[in-house]
């Protein structure tokens, strides 16, 4: 098998569920050795882990809430500490507090934006900062790379969801920003924005047939993705391959940011 990712260390944030183990899982499988961060489960992160060892590959479970800067020093050094450094960091973490906006409390508000946004910022940050401790290494061409998780919603619109999609933008503004201002030192910074992809976090959206068909309706490409759709596309942000995209957001979202209600309207 293709190991792109060979002699690489990966982190990903959130990965104890949905696309953040699909993540995970596509880079180990693509030969790097991989951090699976969790927040407050730590079971199925440390199953995760075990699975991936069981293949053949290398990964350890490490808990950090990454809103809270203490904690994500103390998971960097915690990778640092098991494998000399990190190459790779997937700035996945990220949750949903969904209400009608006259509904939303300030803390649910706080818990979004703090998660999904400072969350972002605080590991790109610290990332940032042990590429340069460490310097180059020959396992890539770049000094380190960063992805964030967006969404659609970084571009669409979503209302009931003004916190989420408040991230979701803001995230697209601090990847393109930190990617300006790090690009000169060889770390690539980019993002991935999915559309609906089968997981836990829209269970809602896709757990019965109706629901399946109306929410079909928003996917011109006839299906909705799957975490290794997205598994796929962060092995190659994460690779050589794309060395030379920088500061890009790519959706990989069956087409659903293509406004497809004008296909047959407007
Ligand atoms: C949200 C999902 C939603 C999808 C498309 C994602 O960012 O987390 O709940 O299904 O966007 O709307």
């Amino acid at each position: 098998m293709h190991k792109p990712l060979a002699g690489q260390i990966a982190l990903v944030t959130g990965a104890s569920s949905g696309i953040g183990t699909g993540v995970a899982t596509a880079l180990a499988d693509a030969g790097a050795y991989v951090a699976i961060n969790y927040h407050s489960h730590a079971e199925p992160a440390e199953q995760l882990a075990a699975a991936i060892t069981a293949k053949g590959g290398e990964a350890f479970a490490v808990g950090a809430d990454v809103s809270d800067e203490a904690q994500i020093d103390a998971m960097f050094d915690a990778v640092v500490k098991r494998y000399g450094t990190v190459d790779i960091v997937v700035a996945n973490s990220g949750l949903q507090k969904d209400a009608k906006f006259t509904a939303l409390t300030l803390a649910d508000w706080n818990t979004v934006i703090e998660t999904n946004l400072t969350g972002q910022f605080l590991t790109a940050q610290r990332a940032v900062r042990e590429f340069e401790r460490r310097g180059m290494r020959d396992v890539s061409k770049a000094l380190g790379k960063i992805i964030c998780m967006s969404s659609v919603h970084e571009v669409i619109p979503w209302a009931g969801h003004v916190n989420y999609a408040a991230s979701k933008g803001g995230i697209q503004m601090m990847m393109k920003t930190i990617a300006q201002e790090v690009a000169p030192q060889r770390v690539r910074v980019n993002g991935i924005a999915p559309g609906a992809i089968r997981t836990p976090i829209n269970k809602d959206a896709w757990d019965t047939q109706e629901k399946l068909d109306k929410l079909l309706t928003l996917i011109p490409y006839g299906r909705v993705g799957e975490v290794e759709d997205i598994g796929r596309a962060a092995v190659w942000l994460a690779s050589d391959e794309s060395d030379y995209v920088v500061g890009t957001t790519l959706f990989v979202d069956g087409g659903m940011t293509l406004y497809p209600g004008f296909a047959d309207n407007g």
